[in-house]
């Protein structure tokens, strides 16, 4: 990763943390105990902010401000944390560990991060409703129509339910690549491409943009979702941060289960290839996405 990535990726972090951090605290003030820190465990402590990075440096190409951008990047962070909840849950990965530390469930029990994770989703839409988020009203609706249709049930949920019907029923009996395409570019691929989407609404980017943006987000999510897929099989528990060689087990329909390894290198090489191909109209000032695309490919944990 070069230097300079790591600098912002990291500052971008710590930003969006501090807003979160803010927006937590306010909205907890009269929530149950249990509940309000079981949300924090969810959210606070870890976690790359991929997302949020996007929504700030696509925002930040077209010249807005990270103090407008931070909210949808925090917004969208919320639904992230709170899929990860409850993905976590034993009833769909059953995973106890995330982020180097016991997942929310374990650490409290099943309803209390079932409820979290409730609460973190509808909380995402409260910080974009809010004038914070952007000062017309007609981008508030776009981003969350956005963020919604990412989340959905045709974006993130309905890519877990192919996920979990290949890993619990056995359906389809023998997933094809284009099955495979489909239900990654639905659970991991609709909130990646909805940091640039959001980040593109927040600018008021023009069609050609936008398109050249889309196509970037698009190739960036099938190729997080095939890099997470090869750390699940080579990569180290300890490092990953999260319980690792569970996929084949678990029969999950991957690129790496299909076709392999080596396969999987060569499909994650070039659909960064894609993603970085596709910012081209941007010019140099997109650098620093085209720096996110290497870093997804060449990412550990
Ligand atoms: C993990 O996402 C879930 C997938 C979509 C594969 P991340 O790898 O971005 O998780 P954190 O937020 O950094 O922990
Ligand atoms: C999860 O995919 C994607 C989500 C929508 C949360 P995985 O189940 O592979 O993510 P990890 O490996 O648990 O982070
Ligand atoms: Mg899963
Ligand atoms: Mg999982
Ligand atoms: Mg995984």
């Amino acid at each position: 990763m070069n230097d300079d990535f790591a600098e912002r990726l990291a500052a971008h972090a710590t930003t969006v943390e501090a807003c979160l951090a803010e927006v937590l605290a306010e909205a907890c003030e009269v929530v149950p105990t249990r509940l309000a820190e079981a949300m924090r465990h969810g959210v606070l402590a870890g976690g790359k902010r991929l997302r949020p990075f996007l929504v700030i440096e696509t925002a930040g190409l077209f010249g807005v401000p990270v103090e407008t951008s931070v909210h949808a990047a925090a917004a969208l962070e919320c639904v992230h944390c709170y899929s990860l909840v409850h993905d976590d849950l034993p009833a769909m990965d059953d995973d106890r560990l995330r982020r180097g530390r016991p997942t929310v469930w374990a650490a409290y029990d099943e309803w209390t991060a079932i409820l979290a994770g409730d609460a973190l989703l509808t909380l995402a839409f409260e910080i974009l409703s809010r004038p914070q988020a952007s000062p017309a009203p007609a981008t508030r609706i776009r981003l969350v129509q956005a963020l919604a249709r990412a989340a959905g049930r045709a974006g993130m949920v309905g890519g877990q339910a192919l996920d979990l019907a290949a890993d619990k029923l056995g359906e389809p009996p023998s997933p094809d690549e284009a099955h495979v395409r489909r239900l990654q570019a639905m659970k991991t691929g609709s909130l990646i491409l909805n940091g640039v989407e959001m980040g593109a609404i927040l600018a008021d980017a023009s069609p050609a943009d936008m398109a050249a943006l889309t196509a970037y987000g698009t190739a960036l999510g099938l190729a997080f979702q095939i890099a997470d897929d090869l750390l699940d099989a080579e990569g180290d528990a300890a490092v990953v941060g999260k319980a690792t060689a569970k996929d084949a087990t678990a029969g999950k329909a991957t690129l790496v289960s299909l076709n392999g390894i080596t396969a999987a290198r060569g499909e994650l090489a070039g659909t960064i290839d894609r993603a970085i191909a596709a910012l081209d109209r941007l010019g140099p000032r997109a650098a620093a996405l085209r720096d996110a695309a290497r870093f997804v490919a060449a990412r550990r944990s």
